[in-house]
Parts: structure tokens; C-alpha cells; sequence
């Protein structure tokens, strides 16, 4: 949710910490700040609102000191405001928080108590206070913090400077990212990458319960008890520029295009084309233990869920294992029925979303074996599942995802072939067959991306409406859920994703002239294009206005559409993987023509690291 920045160097860092923050803007936020240390003096310049107000109150006058954090908050407690915007200080103590803490009142109430007054409503704010009670014991700001975060109960990835110790920054996290940035002369802290990448690509993703003390000479970490840690420094291969627009208008069109290289890499030296089988790096699961697996648990949220959803088709008719696809959210606040040998799936585009990390936790803590299908390297899950499938989208910007739910299907299509491999439900040369197919997609997606001129007038037609309604049977389900959830998120347009057989249990009472249908109608398998075309039918008896997704040359949809969005014809399987493009370009014109803030949408964030 929130951003976090820390420098320490020879440069001055305001400049620094305003242009990492803008890395992070697509996390959402609603206010921001900067602290600084010079010659022993702390300033704090804080705003609410975009970045824009923070960066006319500095250029009116620009702190000075070549030490300092900025953060940008989405607001849990307390409202958006300059008082409630991060740094929050105390006595000469500065704080940046992501994260909860749940004992805060009970912590405010001990530290008024001792005299304290407090100037902001939220809970971060108690870590100021914290951490001076400790230095007035004479700790030193490394020791300080450690002893204020022992009485603190919650998720944080916490980033404190002082202005008597000014050559020094502390950070710590629990259950919230927090990325430590190497360079010459200078190091950096950060809550994610991006906002490191103009500087450096040697980077220590820090764990739960680590200390880092940052200096511009180097960087010591710790345990929560003091003792020394080590972790491995992981060089990062994206380039500053793959977190650009690109010359896009926005990042989620710059994504949506990124597709064909996205799937590309997601294949890439996973493909055993000889052998009619898929590697994957770390992979350990043996024969055994696939042939005995009697379910896969799929685990996520939101597009993940989706992806999921599409993925229990591939591995039940490639691998013939029942696959349970949940919400992260319930299952993790159930009683769920997992057994030891059973494989959890773990999906998650930013590796960080608070449900699908817990629910993956429970999976564990039942006997799982977990697994997570994730786009960000030393992201949470990555770090605690047993093994880790990366999909190699790059970095997702977009709050809305699209490149990360075309990379989960590809990263499910090789988990079902290598479980059907090993499980002996598919031959090498079945294997081959579907891999073959695979390989194809990246050109199948670069046809269809050329339909966007195509799409965007059909965007343009419809893009009055209040509602819409997303159908598609089997597979395309998932791809109807999808292409419902793209449109409302960005469009802000009511819009709703149907099983195909489920319109007449309820959703046809909406069905009138007004309401525009998106029917996902490919050819495969032919059991469901029958069916669909049923739905059509019955849409277009009520006055419905059917915008159809069709094979190329299936005149017969067309004949009964309104309006015909045409994919390269695919298997069952594949089709979902070409059939979300246009959608995702539907979604994205029209939000784009109705002017609403693509990128960011209202109230949402890109990575939903609290519940
Ligand atoms: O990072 P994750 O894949 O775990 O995120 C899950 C959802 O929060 C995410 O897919 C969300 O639904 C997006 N806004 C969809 O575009």
C-alpha cells in the first residue's frame, strides 16, 4: 500500500526520496512526506495529496541534508491529512510505517501517561514516541528501535532517523516488504524496487524480524536479538526504463502490450521440447508424490483468483488431480480439509497480498506442500513457500493486472503438464503437443493486439453504459470474471462476470436495451460454444446488446452480434490466454474515453498488504 524511501550518501537526498516515491506511486497513496537530517537539525515537509503538493512545499524551500526517508500513505487510521502524512516525529525521532499496529491504543494510553502528547490519529506514530522513551535511556538509535519494536504487536516495515545520531538509518520489517539498496558512497532503503533502480541493482531483500543499520559507508543486519545475519545480495535485471511508460499513455497499456515478451519469458528455459516435458527451477516434487497427491488447493485474490480459476481446467484434464480454487480471504478463516502430500498453489502477482501470504501459511501449518506462482522475486511467498514458479512479466505498474494474469495462465498451462508428466496422464508426445501450443501464444497475442483500433470504436459505442455483463462457460468462466473485474475497476462501469448457464438463475432479469453483454464464444470445446450461443440468443430476445468474442470466420456468431471481436483460433485451453487481450483493451479504452485515473484507481492499490 504505502511507499517508503530511505537514502544515506553525499547527495542531497530530498531530490532522491521525492523521485523514488514517484517509482512507488502506483502502490496508491493519498498524502506524503520527507525528513532530514543536516548538522543535527530534523525537518519534516509533509502534504496531503499527490506528490505534486509535496514537491511545491519543498521547492518553496528545499531541505537540506544528505540523510533522510519520504513516504507516501494510503490512509488506515486516521483520515488523509498533513498530520496524519508520514514522517511522523517526536524529540528528534523520525518515523516511515507500512503495515498495522494493533496495540497502539493500548500504547498511546502508557506513553500519555508518561506526558507524551501525540499530533497525529494514526497508529505509526507510537514508534516516534517508542523509540525516544528508549534513547532517553541512553540506547543509540540501532538498540532504541530494536526495544521499541519488542513491545509493538502488528506488521510494519519500519524506517526511523534521529537527529542525534546523523549518519544513521535503522529499518526493520514484520510481514511487510522492505528492500535494502548497495551502492558506493551511498546505501538506500525502500519498501520495493522500483524505487531503487535509478541508483542500484544490488539489493538485500530483508526478512521478518531483521535489523538493518544503513550508513553511507555500509549496511550491518541483525535479529531481532542482535545477533548477526546474512543475507544473499540478488542482483535486480530490470532496467529503470522497464519501470517507464515507455511512450504509453498509461503503464497498464504499456502491460497490455508487454504480453507477447511477458508469455515469452514466462517459457522461456522451461520448455523441454524433446523430452515432451517442463522444467522448473527448484521444482520438488518427486513421481511419487505427484501420483499420490489427491488435490492441488489454489490460493489467491482478485485477478490471481481468476487465473486460478482457469488453471483448475488445465490441471484437472492434463494431470486428472481434483483442484480446489479458493480465496485467499475464506480459506484462511475456515476450517479447510488440507492433508499432508497435497500440493497448495499460492498465486499472487506482487508476492505481498496479506490473504493469499496467510492462507498459504494455513496450507503449511496443515501439511501442504507450498508452492507460489509469483512476478516478484524475494517477495514474501517467495521466501516462505517450499518452491517458487516465477512468472517473468517484469515489473507491474498498472494497478490494474494484465500481464501478470496472462503470465499465471502460462505459469498453470506448464505446472498441469509437468503434474500430468510425472503423474503418467500425459505422454511425452501429448506433453510435446501442449507445449508446442504454448510456444505459439506469443504470436497469437501480438494478432490480437493489432484488433485494438477495432476495439477502441466498440469501446467508444458503449461506453455510456451503467452496466454490463460478462458470460463465458468452462474456462472462459474465468476469462468473463476477468474481463468484468478490468472494466469496473478502472471504468468505475457496474459490470459482472456469469458462468454462461447460470444467466437464467438470475442475472437475465437485468437484460434490456440497454445493457451491453460480452459473450466469450471461441470454438473449443464445442459442448460450451453450443451452449453459448444458446445465451446469445436468449440476450438478444430481451433487446441485450451482444458484443461478441468469436474464432476468426465464425460467421455464424457474428450473424447474431451486435458487435465481433475476433481471436486466432486455439484449444480449449489456450483460449483463455488470447481471449483476455481484447478484453483488457476494452476495459482500458474505455476508462481511458470516460477520463477516469487509469493507473491508479479510486480507492485501490496496486499490492494489498493489510486485510
Ligand atoms: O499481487 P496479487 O496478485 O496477490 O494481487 C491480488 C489482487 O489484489 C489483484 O489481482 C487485484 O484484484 C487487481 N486490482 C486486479 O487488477
Amino acid at each position: 500500500m504505502c511507499g517508503i524511501v530511505g537514502y544515506v550518501g553525499e547527495q542531497q537526498a530530498a531530490p532522491i526520496l521525492v523521485a523514488g516515491l514517484k517509482r512507488l506511486e502506483y502502490r496508491g497513496y493519498d498524502s506524503a512526506g520527507v525528513a532530514l537530517v543536516d548538522h543535527g537539525a530534523l525537518t519534516v515537509v509533509r502534504a496531503t495529496g499527490k506528490l505534486k503538493n509535496l514537491e511545491g512545499k519543498l521547492n518553496a524551500e528545499m531541505p537540506k541534508g544528505v540523510i533522510g526517508i519520504g513516504h507516501t500513505r494510503w490512509a488506515t487510521h486516521g483520515r488523509p491529512s498533513d498530520d496524519n502524512a508520514h514522517p511522523h516525529t517526536f524529540e528528534g525521532v523520525s518515523v516511515v510505517h507500512n503495515g498495522i499496529i494493533e496495540n497502539h491504543l493500548a500504547l498511546k494510553a502508557q506513553l500519555k501517561a508518561k506526558g507524551h502528547v501525540f499530533s497525529s490519529e494514526t497508529d505509526s506514530e507510537v514508534f516516534a514516541h517508542l523509540i525516544r522513551e528508549q534513547q532517553r535511556t541512553g540506547s543509540a538509535l540501532p538498540e532504541a528501535v530494536r526495544a521499541a519494536i519488542a513491545q509493538v504487536r502488528g506488521t510494519y516495515a519500519l524506517v526511523c532517523i534521529t537527529a542525534s545520531d546523523p549518519d544513521t538509518i535503522v529499518a526493520t520489517r514484520e510481514s511487510q516488504p522492505m528492500v535494502v539498496g548497495l551502492s558506493s558512497g551511498q546505501n538506500f532503503v525502500a519498501s520495493d524496487v522500483p524505487a531503487l533502480l535509478e541508483h542500484t541493482r544490488d539489493v538485500i531483500f530483508m526478512e521478518d524480524g531483521d535489523f538493518a543499520v544503513v550508513r553511507k559507508t555500509g549496511v550491518t543486519l541483525t535479529d531481532r536479538t542482535g545477533a548477526s545475519v546474512t543475507r544473499q545480495v540478488r542482483r535486480i535485471d530490470w532496467s529503470p526504463g522497464m519501470a517507464e511508460k515507455n511512450g504509453h499513455k498509461h503503464f497498464m497499456h504499456k502491460e497490455i502490450c508487454e504480453q507477447p515478451r511477458a508469455v515469452a519469458d514466462t517459457l522461456r528455459g522451461r520448455v523441454l521440447r524433446s523430452e515432451g516435458d517442463v522444467h522448473f527451477d527448484g521444482w520438488s516434487l518427486t513421481e511419487a508424490q505427484v501420483k499420490s497427491m489427491e488435490r492441488v488447493w489454489v490460493l489467491a485474490c482478485g485477478t490471481s483468483y481468476h487465473s486460478g480459476l482457469a488453471g483448475k481446467w488445465m490441471i484437472e484434464s492434463l494431470a486428472r488431480i481434483p483442484v480446489e480454487v479458493e480465496l485467499a480471504s475464506e480459506f484462511r478463516y475456515r476450517d479447510p480439509i488440507v492433508k499432508s502430500g497435497q500440493l497448495a498453489v499460492a498465486i499472487s502477482q506482487s508476492g505481498e497480498t496479506l490473504d493469499t501470504l496467510a492462507a498459504m501459511r494455513e496450507a503449511k501449518t496443515r501439511g501442504a506442500t507450498t508452492m507460489t506462482l509469483c512476478n516478484v522475486v524475494g517477495s514474501a511467498m517467495t521466501r516462505e513457500a517450499d518452491f517458487t514458479v516465477l512468472t517473468n512479466a517484469g515489473p507491474e505498474i498498472g494497478v490494474a493486472s494484465t500481464k501478470a494474469f496472462t503470465t499465471q495462465l502460462v505459469g498453470l498451462y506448464l505446472l498441469a503438464v509437468k503434474l500430468g508428466r510425472l503423474k503418467g496422464t500425459l505422454s511425452a508426445e501429448q506433453a510435446r503437443g501442449h507445449l508446442e501450443a504454448l510456444s505459439e501464444v506469443p504470436k497469437l497475442v501480438e494478432k490480437v493486439l493489432k484488433t485494438e483500433g477495432h476495439v477502441k470504436e466498440i469501446a467508444r459505442k458503449y461506453l455510456g453504459a451503467q452496466d454490463f455483463l460478462f458470460l463465458g462457460r468452462g474456462p472462459m468462466h474465468a476469462v468473463s470474471l476477468e474481463g468484468a473485474l478490468k472494466l469496473k475497476e478502472i471504468s468505475y462501469i457496474h459490470a459482472e462476470g456469469y458462468a454462461g448457464g447460470e444467466m437464467k438463475h438470475g442475472p437475465i432479469a437485468l437484460i434490456d436495451e440497454k445493457m451491453p453483454v460480452v459473450v466469450c464464444a471461441p470454438h473449443e470445446p464445442k459442448v460450451h460454444y453450443d451452449k453459448i450461443i444458446g445465451n446469445i440468443e436468449e440476450v438478444r430476445a430481451r433487446g441485450g446488446q451482444v458484443i461478441a468474442l468469436v474464432e476468426e470466420g465464425d460467421a455464424h456468431v457474428a450473424s447474431l452480434a451486435n458487435d465481433v471481436i475476433e481471436i486466432p483460433k486455439s484449444s480449449a485451453l489456450i483460449a483463455p490466454l488470447i481471449a483476455t487481450v481484447p478484453l483488457q483493451l476494452l476495459a482500458y479504452h474505455v476508462a481511458d474515453l470516460r477520463g477516469t485515473d487509469v493507473d491508479q484507481p479510486r480507492n485501490l492499490a496496486k499490492s494489498v498488504t493489510v486485510e
